[in-house]
């Protein structure tokens, strides 16, 4: 991807040492300040001397009624890295609010606590730290994302993470998304952040920044109430079967952009993964993914799909050609009722019919085991 760092790249070479600018902090926070009140909060990837994520809340300890702030750093064993980890143990921090009244967080009221390990999110003192708290907020080690969601549901957390949003594919997280536990927060201006690092950046003259990373695909996600999932998406489009044909191997209708969806369409709509930006649950309902493998989704008890040559496990195919990842949604019609999804969540609206595979259809391929999203395998058609 010219011009920019991709995470996706950045997740296999296992480049993590990347750090928050305090204004993108603060521009997504000031969103969830009612959550805050009288509450434990954790960043657990979180070297205090150079997050951001400390100093917000912190300095904004008292204004938010925060009970407690508990900051983990990991002592990275890679000593080129940007990280200012350098010292001899792992530290974890606890700060009780400001004592003396001058409103700055003093080093005589932060506590300063060692850990016995390297202060791994994973190990058992990081666990230990991570059950006591409410609320975990931070920018985790994209290379271990998956991990580190699995953990947060695992210990029933609430959080606010940063993530890159071809996370949204995974065959892991992506249904958690679908089924309402995961959304995406306000994110970043344009999905692309700039961080402060050390890794050589490739953004084009007018987006470089010295001393940082222009990052692309990059994206809040939550499962903290936030008023923007309950907006409608203003649609401005009609149907016609022209402009929105239908997939080789899905009975759904292809839209490359999410302003492109048409308002009067009750059938089966695939969109870009940047759709979910826009996703309100009372507006659409979410029935699953299409990308490599995601035959494993097994939603095909509810939409008509016919295997094809080129979908590699169940890539939506247009005209012979595979696209992009498309997440399958259909329009909700209000009725005031509240309803089960087809994957079990209660929402409003109506529910949808699920379909009844016609026997004489194609049987299903044999499921595989091909990579989500893989790069090398989808992109041919990409979206305009
Ligand atoms: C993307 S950086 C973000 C740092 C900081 N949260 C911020 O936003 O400025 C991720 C951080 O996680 C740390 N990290 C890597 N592996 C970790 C692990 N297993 N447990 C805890 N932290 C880890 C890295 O050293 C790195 O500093």
């Amino acid at each position: 991807m010219a011009g920019n760092i991709n995470l996706h790249a950045a997740n296999k070479a296992k480049k993590d040492e990347f750090y928050t600018q305090l204004v993108d902090i603060e521009n997504e926070l000031k969103h969830y300040k009612q959550h805050f009140k009288d509450k434990i909060v954790l960043c657990n990837c979180d070297d205090p001397r150079v997050s951001n994520f400390f100093h917000y809340f912190s300095f904004n300890f008292e204004q938010l009624g925060l009970k407690k702030l508990i900051t983990t750093c990991y002592k990275n064993q890679n000593r080129d890295l940007f990280s200012k980890n350098d010292s001899d143990r792992a530290i974890w921090l606890e700060y009780f609010g400001d004592r003396n009244n001058n409103r700055v967080p003093d080093p005589e009221e932060i506590g300063i606590h060692y850990f016995n390990g390297d202060g791994d999110f994973r190990s058992q003192e990081c666990i230990e730290l991570l059950k006591e708290a409410d609320i975990v907020v931070t920018n985790p080690p994209f290379s271990l994302f998956r991990e580190y969601v699995a953990q947060l549901m695992k210990y029933e957390k609430k959080f606010v993470i940063i993530g890159n949003q071809n996370a949204i594919t995974n065959k892991e997280f992506f249904p958690l998304i679908r089924d309402n536990k995961i959304w995406l927060g306000y994110g970043f201006k344009g999905g692309a952040g700039h961080f402060f690092s050390r890794y050589e950046d490739t953004a084009t003259a007018g987006d470089h920044r010295a001393g940082m990373i222009r990052v692309s695909g990059v994206n809040w996600f939550t499962n903290l109430e936030i008023q923007k999932r309950h907006e409608n998406l203003i649609l401005y489009r009609t149907y016609n079967p022209k402009d929105y044909p239908k997939y080789d191997n899905y009975d759904a209708i292809n839209v490359d952009k999410t302003v492109d969806i048409p308002m009067d369409y009750d059938g089966f709509i695939g969109v870009p993964i940047t759709f979910m930006d826009k996703y309100n649950p009372e507006q659409f309902e979410i029935i699953g993914i299409c990308a490599g493998n995601s035959r494993l989704n097994k939603f095909y008890g509810i939409v008509p799909y016919t295997p094809h040559v080129e979908d590699r496990g169940g890539c939506a195919v247009l005209n012979s050609k595979r696209v992009y990842s498309r997440i399958l949604i259909r329009r909700r019609k209000p009725t005031g009722d509240v309803v089960e999804t087809c994957h079990g969540a209660s929402l409003q609206g109506e529910h949808p019919k699920p379909y009844e595979q016609p026997e004489n259809t194609l049987p299903l391929a044999a499921e595989d085991e091909i990579p989500y999203n893989n790069p090398k395998d989808v992109p041919h058609t990409p979206s305009k």
